[in-house]
């Protein structure tokens, strides 16, 4: 099987993605957000890139059927009810609703992703389901990371290191990896006892701690602590039936 990591999602044509499977990870903290939202009984999360865009969709679908959320620098968007902590995503708050999403990195990278045959969103928390369902598809994969601003980060590199580590545990023979694949693994496989640590001490987990969402991190760390499978299904993330 031939896994591809991609450290930002700006690194590669979206037409190369045709036939594989692609992953989106976005540990801090799109794709845990969108794991504790569907696990919480949301309907679906809508990806969108800008809030223009996102402001536009919800008041098409309307307010009784979706709720708005997102962050710029971290925070909740003015006039969103929701932010992107995952903590906010509650049976209260989304039960039953569509979650419009803007996120800086996390939301883009599902545009950037969406011409690939099946799209999946990754997190820590669902990382075991995701991996079992990747070796039963058996496509090429390419695991694309949201990073921060333009750049890699550690957590979404340590986090699609695992993933790599997981399928190479499940697959029967030799995974072809690219070498920012064959780095995140190196780099998870030197940090897999201090997962929280390493994330913790990353721009984006210092950034977060200095803005008062230190929970979060440990949210995001907690592997497979929300098993849920969300596909990308026209345009929406939905738990795979
Ligand atoms: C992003 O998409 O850049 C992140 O999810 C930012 C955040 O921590 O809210």
């Amino acid at each position: 099987m031939n896994v591809k990591l991609h450290l930002t999602p700006t690194s590669f044509k979206r037409s190369d993605l045709a036939d594989n499977v692609a992953v989106v990870i976005d540990v801090l903290r799109c794709t845990t957000s969108i794991c504790a939202a569907l696990s919480a009984g949301a309907r679906g999360v809508i990806p969108t890139i800008g809030p223009g865009e996102a402001v536009d969709m919800w008041t098409k679908l309307g307010s009784n059927l979706a709720i708005l959320a997102g962050e710029r620098e971290g925070v909740r968007i003015e006039n969103f009810q929701l932010g992107n902590s995952p903590l906010e995503f509650t049976a209260e708050s989304v039960g039953g609703k569509l979650v419009v999403m803007t996120t800086t990195n996390g939301t883009r990278a599902f545009v950037e992703s969406s011409q690939a045959a099946l799209v999946l969103s990754a997190a820590l928390v669902n990382i075991g389901l995701i991996a079992d369902r990747i070796v039963a598809e058996g496509r090429d994969v390419a695991i694309v990371c949201a990073g921060r601003e333009g750049g890699f980060s550690i957590e979404d590199t340590l986090c699609g290191g695992m993933l790599i580590d997981l399928i190479a545990a499940e697959q029967r023979g030799e995974l072809d990896l690219n070498d920012a694949g064959s780095l995140a693994l190196l780099l998870y496989r030197s940090n897999k006892t201090a997962i929280k640590q390493s994330i913790a001490q990353g721009e984006h987990g210092r950034y977060l701690t200095r803005i008062g969402f230190a929970d979060d991190i440990e949210n995001a760390a907690a592997v497979d602590s929300i098993p849920v499978l969300p596909v990308l299904q026209d345009g929406r993330l939905v738990l795979e039936q």
